[in-house]
This record gives structure tokens, sequence and C-alpha cells, in this order.
């Protein structure tokens, strides 16, 4: 289901967690914008995968970009090694 909010229309609503914190986004938004939105604390600079500094670990233990990350239901991610 995709709602209509101030002209923006976004998909359906997900939570999952930064270094613990729940955060709720919407289906669609990268971990990077989801935390901007939260005011949650990840770096970045380019917003497209180039410069690194939005590196976080994902549950599997896989280091990822925030900013090329989309948010997914139950997703944990954390800002520290
Ligand atoms: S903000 Fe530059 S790689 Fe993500």
């Amino acid at each position: 289901m995709r709602r209509v909010e101030a002209g923006v229309t976004r998909g359906q609503r997900v939570a999952f967690t930064i270094d613990g914190a729940s955060v709720t986004a919407f289906k669609g938004e990268t971990v990077l914008a989801a935390a901007r939105a939260a005011d949650m604390p990840i770096a970045g600079w380019c917003n497209m995968g180039s410069c690194g500094e939005c590196m976080v670990t994902a549950a599997s233990g896989m280091r990822v970009r925030a900013c090329l990350t989309p948010v997914a239901e139950g997703l944990s991610v954390t800002t520290h090694g």
C-alpha cells in the first residue's frame, strides 16, 4: 500500500534498527535516508555509493553502504565495526 503525505508518495511502513534503536521508515528508502529522517547519526557525503563514509554493519556481519541499502522489515545495522 502506498501513502501520500504532504504531496509525497510513500511506500509501506518498515521497522528496522540502527545500533539497537527502532527506526520507522518507508519501503523504498535507503538506510541513510531513513537515518537522517530519524536524526540518527550515520555519516555520509556523496549519497551515491562513492565515498564510503556511510559504511554500516548488517546483522550478517557484512559491511554495506547505508546510502545504497534499502530498508527492510527487521533489518538491523550497527554503525560501529
Ligand atoms: S554516502 Fe558516500 S558511499 Fe554512501
